[in-house]
């Protein structure tokens, strides 16, 4: 007989997969169930329609499961969404840009806009650069919460001047859903992308979208791009069968499942405060140290924040790394290409005291690297 032993915890501070809960985590442990039996599509049905509600009514709007990482989502909207009208991508940082590369691997007509990476959108240029292209642009994409930096797009008012010109929406939201509230209809967005393994708190393995049930059904009228990741072949089987189109993560699921309730129980404004509660600790602690982050407070996510390294030249980010991770804590490189920066992501199953211990160690580290600050 296997007895579960309390599973250890890790502080995981990289922007998802996050620090999940033992509940979540022993969620995953279930009798062995082929993934076609109808109890399963139960979990799935019930599962998606829970994740739904976070972002819209039900009945109108559908969250489509795909087994795969977070680019699966977004690269299963955009190679499914868009017909023979343009793309228009804005692009303010990695994932903006991983956007637009998707968008040439499948040969889209696709327009990039790109916006610096610590600022927010210049709505006055994005309606400019629309317009000139009157009616050219059938869709614009955005990241909501761009990762690489930290900085928030203000979807509603890019919601706004999509509404204006009759653009869909697309939203990549895989680090801002399930803590930065969404209202798909308010924001006028078509189709969002999330991840199980961030926000939400489940484990990695499903992406799915979330779209209104018009905009899947008229995806019929669009030849698909891609075999596995045709967004309106996923939505039509799991109507018609109740089932993924192929196998299905099944643990990842449950444990889905099991996060799902969680988010519920805590919801997601109390998370969104749980999470802003931790920011606000970490940016102060930064600041005690001498040490500055990229993005203004007021642009920021308050999920994951792009920190500028210590002028020190003992400074080293894998040795920081290696440092805090013999601590059982991860901290995470930067991704900006522009700036000697790291990243400090406060999601999952953390609380200000896992924050306490990380701007505690901080200091140690930078006491032994010699950094020179006025405050330290
Ligand atoms: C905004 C954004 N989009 C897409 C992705 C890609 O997700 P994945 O690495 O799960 O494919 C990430 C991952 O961090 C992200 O933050």
């Amino acid at each position: 007989m296997i007895t579960i032993q309390p599973v250890k915890r890790r502080i995981l501070l990289n922007p998802g997969p996050a620090t999940t809960t033992d509940s979540v985590k022993l969620a995953q442990i279930v009798p062995d169930i082929c993934p076609r039996e109808e109890e399963f599509g139960e979990v799935m049905k019930d599962v998606t329609e829970r994740i739904t509600k976070f972002a819209g009514d039900p009945e109108q709007y559908t969250t489509v499961l795909f087994g795969g990482s977070g680019t699966a989502a977004v690269e299963a909207i955009i190679s499914s969404a868009v017909g023979i009208g343009g793309i228009f991508i804005i692009n303010n940082g990695a994932y903006g840009n991983r956007m637009c590369e998707i968008a040439e691997t499948y040969g889209l007509k696709m327009t990039e806009f790109k916006s610096p990476s610590d600022q927010p959108v210049n709505i006055e240029k994005l309606e400019e650069e629309l317009d000139r292209r009157n009616g050219k642009i059938t869709h614009l994409a955005v990241v909501h919460c761009e990762t690489s930096t930290g900085l928030l797009n203000d979807i509603k008012l890019i919601g706004q001047v999509c509404r204006q010109r009759g653009i869909k929406l697309i939203v990549d939201a895989m680090s801002s859903f399930g803590a930065v509230p969404v209202n798909m209809k308010e924001m006028n967005i078509s189709f969002l992308a999330a991840s199980s393994n961030k926000n939400l708190q489940g484990m990695a393995g499903a992406a799915f979208v979330i779209a209104e049930n018009t905009e899947l059904e008229d995806l019929n009228y669009i030849k698909p791009r891609s075999y596995y990741l045709s967004l309106f072949d996923q939505y039509s089987f799991f109507k018609k069968y109740g089932q993924m189109r192929f196998t299905p993560p099944v643990q990842t699921i449950y444990a889905l499942e099991q996060a799902v309730t969680e988010l519920e129980d805590e919801g997601i404004s109390n998370r969104y405060k749980r999470y802003s509660g931790m920011w606000q600790k970490l940016v102060l602690g930064l600041k005690e140290m001498g040490l500055t982050h990229q993005v203004k407070k007021e642009n920021h996510s308050r999920i994951v924040t792009s920190i500028m390294e210590p002028d020190c030249p003992a400074y080293s980010f894998p040795e920081m790394h290696d440092f805090f991770k013999e601590k059982d804590i991860t901290v995470y490189p930067g991704k900006t290409g522009e700036e000697n920066t790291f990243r400090i992501a406060n999601i999952g199953d953390l609380h200000e005291r896992d924050i306490d211990e990380f701007l505690f160690l901080l200091k140690s580290y930078l006491r032994i690297i010699g950094y020179q600050s006025k405050t330290l």
